[in-house]
């Protein structure tokens, strides 16, 4: 039986694409159930549609708290049975009980070296302090933001001159790469989240993953 995953994105939805591509060339052991968008117009639900992904999208109502939104979200996630739950862009902040309640099985994706760059603006932020290296980083998602235990890591040499938006399109297409390589060892039950910390093969992994596949910068 291939892992189900809920995909959850708020905009493009590149890496959804990227999961749902090494799915279909027989890469990835896994099933997409559902995606689920808390932006009508996100390029993510309609690459959902075209796929034939059943999809749920969450606006948020005026004025809703975080925990109220985080209920709904938490409803429409279980109505899909994922073992696993993969945020590819998803813009909200996510209430410390939902990150409680999926702790070990929610996964994210976030533009740097954590624990380098959390938050916005990351590629920017890599040129303007004169970083060597720069990339990508798929995490456990904890309560604390862009803090949880990382579990790979996809690194490229930052070109003299170059700018945060080309930049950020070289990471982009690391993204790529690592995020269904990841997806891959969870499905496989070679990485699981213990204690704050990642086991790879039943065994801490101390540091960060490097891709288990050849990652082509091009
Ligand atoms: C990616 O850069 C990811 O690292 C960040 O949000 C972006 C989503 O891009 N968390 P896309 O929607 O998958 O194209």
């Amino acid at each position: 039986m291939p892992c189900k995953l809920v995909v959850l994105v708020s905009g493009n939805g590149s890496n959804l694409q990227a999961i749902i591509d090494q799915i279909d060339a027989g890469q990835l052991d896994a099933r997409i159930v559902g995606v689920i968008s808390d932006k009508p117009d996100a390029y993510g639900i309609e690459r959902a549609d075209r796929h034939e992904i059943p999809t749920t999208i969450l606006v948020a109502n005026n004025d809703e708290s975080r925990e109220s939104y985080d209920m709904r979200l938490q409803t429409a996630i279980d109505s899909y049975q994922p073992d696993w739950i993969i945020m590819a862009g998803f813009m909200r902040i996510l209430s410390d009980a939902l990150v409680e309640q999926y702790l070990g099985r929610l996964i994210n994706i976030h533009p740097s070296l954590l624990p380098k760059f959390k938050g916005l603006n990351t590629h920017q932020r890599a040129l303007q302090a004169g970083e060597a290296q720069h990339g990508a980083s798929v995490h456990f998602v904890t309560p604390k933001l862009d803090d949880g235990p990382v579990i790979m890591q996809g690194r490229i040499a930052v070109h003299p001159h170059e700018s945060a938006d080309e930049l950020k399109q070289r990471v982009h297409r690391i993204e790529h790469q690592i995020y269904p390589n990841v997806v891959q060892l969870l499905c496989h039950q070679r990485v699981s989240y213990h204690d704050g910390q990642v086991l790879f093969d039943d065994k801490l992994a101390g540091q960060p993953l490097t891709p288990t596949v050849q990652v082509a910068e091009n």
